[in-house]
């Protein structure tokens, strides 16, 4: 578990990866940094935290995200690395970071057809990035939407880009929208449990709050009380729970 990294006081640096874009990794890095960096600041507003949410898209958009929030409410700091290489592995050594959340930009300019023993991220600014923070993940978080499009992405990912890593990885369905039904919620998880991924048990609900939230600055642990904003904190809170349960990089 997390013993092996605590001790060499490292933080564990999780990252959100799949080459499908729109998936929800910007949504879940967000939210998963607010309920795991919830009551963590030490010393109060304004001090250091160490939870870290941290984007390394060349655009910035953790940027763009964080401008619209009021950063004395956030449980976590972000970092937006700008093309940075050297930040996310230097913040890892940091004594005061536990916890690196990683946002990673979909990169759908790979070559399908390249070897498999030759590295299909290929060249530019976004895949340095891209290999710089692979280099310094302890696990990754791959989330996967309801819906068939979603599977040789996905696949890839793995395949591709993480277990020739070495990588441990989590599969998390997102955007399941419970008034569609179990059906296409059944065929994901069958999907994935038939590849023998490890998958969080439960599926991050699809809510009309998540979709605004970004555009407001808001983070799920600051949703205005309601019946819909508990339960979509419990989806968070979970896949923090299970995360848990999953091995770091040895
Ligand atoms: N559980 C959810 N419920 C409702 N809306 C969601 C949920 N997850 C993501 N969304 C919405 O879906 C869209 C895509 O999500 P997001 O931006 O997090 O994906 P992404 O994987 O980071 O995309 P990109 O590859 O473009 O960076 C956004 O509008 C977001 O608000
Ligand atoms: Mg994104």
């Amino acid at each position: 578990m997390t013993s092996a990294r605590q001790s060499s006081a490292q933080a564990i640096v999780d990252v959100l990866l799949s080459q499908k874009g729109g998936v929800g990794k910007s949504t879940i890095a967000v939210n998963l940094g607010a309920v795991i960096g919830e009551n963590t600041r030490p010393n109060g507003p304004g001090e250091d935290a160490p939870v870290i949410a941290a984007g390394i898209d060349p655009q910035g958009s953790m940027e763009k995200w964080a401008d619209r929030v009021e950063e004395d409410d956030l449980p976590f700091d972000y970092v937006s690395t700008r093309g940075d290489n050297a930040i996310i592995p230097r913040l890892k050594k940091d004594p005061l970071v536990r916890r690196i959340v990683v946002d990673c930009p979909g990169f759908m300019d790979v070559d399908p057809t390249a070897e498999r023993s030759r590295d299909p991220l290929g060249h530019g600014a976004a895949a340095d990035a891209l290999r710089a923070v692979l280099d310094v993940a302890d696990r990754a978080i791959v989330p996967i939407n309801p819906e068939w499009l979603a599977f040789d992405p996905t696949e890839y990912t793995i395949e591709r880009i993480l277990r020739p890593r070495g990588i441990p990885f989590l599969v998390v369905v997102n955007r399941w929208d419970p008034r569609d039904g179990r059906e296409d919620l059944d065929k994901v998880q069958a999907w994935i449990d038939e590849h023998g991924y490890p998958r969080a048990p439960q599926a991050i609900r699809k809510y009309k709050i998540h979709t605004n939230a970004a555009e407001k600055g808001l983070v799920v642990t600051r949703y205005a009380e309601s019946g819909t904003a508990l339960r979509a904190r419990e989806d968070f809170y979970k896949l923090a729970i299970a995360l848990d349960g999953l091995e770091v990089r040895g």
